[in-house]
């Protein structure tokens, strides 16, 4: 009885990231925002953008499209949110999608696995799974890869899940490839002088999903959260500033871009589901494997190695979908505030807003062993 009461005084945003998440009966879909499909909704606006910041040339470095090209959008009622629809040049989302399967995950990122392995077993993700990922047999059950299992990485300010905070004592080099992206999407938007100084990689499997949150542990909110997303699609909800706020559906496909700013940038949100790409397809279009300049290099062997290293990445997105964030953690003029490592611990749930079966699992049986040790 209690339990029932307690579901009924759940509020709209959790009612709902239950009933996308949910496995029987699947939830009906049919009401999500698309993007790709725009005009129809009314609450969806064109976004402007500043097609001059940035040269076609330096939009081609980054692997985009020129900006006069990009479609962009707005909401009505979600003031600095923004939705570019894949503005990703032919062939680069493989690219971004093999750094965060193959290079990002290397130390000294920091990933989920490093919480119970040692540095030494979690060296290289890609090189321990890949003979494994190849072999496979899709729809069989077999054990997991690392890579499989691979459920986060931080990189630049290493987001400290438990303190919720960023510290400078705990920065490695954020990479330079994925920085300049990161500048030149933020400038398209507005946001000349953006600094990509912490990066959050989620990965997704068709079972996984991300808890309701809001990104406040940066310093100055004043500049803007982007989102990259690769791989299968995703149902995304955007709630408000309250928890409670009702939230939008909206579906996010492979190469579409996020961006949190303004009043949107504390908004909660959340990813209840993970969905196979609406064309039907192994893995979407966008990321059929044509030429860029990094595999119409001349050198038979290192074209050979990258194409099979895009066999084991298109093997692993037939089930998964990646998700960038890259933020700025301080701000002009901003430094870190002095804390004692005592006052860190905010939460006795540390990594709480990753859920997957069997993460959940360990949440509940960490949160059943704390309660039954209490007197
Ligand atoms: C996040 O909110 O941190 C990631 C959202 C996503 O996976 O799209």
């Amino acid at each position: 009885m209690a339990a029932a009461l307690l579901e009924q005084g759940e509020d709209a945003f959790r009612r709902l990231f239950k009933y996308y998440k949910r496995r029987q009966p699947p939830p009906d879909l049919s009401g999500i925002v698309d993007f790709s499909r725009a005009q129809q909704y009314c609450k969806v606006l064109i976004a402007p953008l500043n097609v001059t910041s940035i040269s076609d040339q330096d939009a081609c470095k980054a692997g985009l499209q020129p900006v006069c090209k990009w479609k962009a959008y707005s909401l009505d009622g979600y003031p600095g949110f923004m939705f570019i629809l894949d503005p990703f040049l032919p062939g680069w989302q493989c690219y971004w999608a093999k750094q965060c399967l193959k290079i990002y995950p290397r130390k000294p990122n920091v990933c989920n696995l490093d919480l119970h392995m040692s540095p030494e077993e979690t060296k290289d993700l890609w090189e321990q799974s890949r003979e494994q990922l190849r072999l496979k047999t899709p729809g069989k059950r077999e054990a997991k890869s690392l890579l499989e299992k691979l459920r986060w990485v931080t990189l630049g300010y290493h987001y400290n899940w438990e303190t919720k905070k960023y510290s400078p004592d705990h920065y490695t080099a954020f990479p330079m490839d994925l920085a300049y992206l990161s500048e030149q999407v933020a400038a398209a938007c507005g946001f000349q002088q953006f600094k990509a100084e912490a990066g959050i990689l989620n990965y997704y499997r068709f079972d996984s999903s991300l808890g309701i949150h809001v990104d406040e542990s940066e310093m100055d909110y004043s500049k803007p959260l982007l989102s990259f997303s690769f791989g299968q699609s995703a149902v995304f909800l955007l709630g408000g500033l309250k928890r409670q706020d009702p939230p939008l559906p909206m579906f996010i496909h492979s190469g579409d871009i996020i961006i949190m700013s303004g009043k949107s940038r504390l908004f909660y949100h959340a990813v209840p589901r993970i969905v196979p790409n609406l064309e039907g397809r192994a893995i979407p279009s966008c990321l059929e494997h044509t030429t860029t300049r990094y595999n119409c290099s001349a050198d038979t062997s290192y074209r050979q190695r990258d194409e099979g290293d895009w066999e084991i990445c298109a093997k692993y997105l037939q089930s998964s979908r990646v998700n960038m964030t890259v933020r700025q953690v301080v701000g002009v003029g901003q430094s870190f505030p002095v804390t004692s490592d005592t006052e860190m611990i905010t939460d006795s749930q540390p990594y709480s807003y990753h859920q997957d079966p069997k993460e959940e699992n360990e949440h509940k049986r960490q949160k059943l062993e704390a309660a039954a040790k209490s007197p």
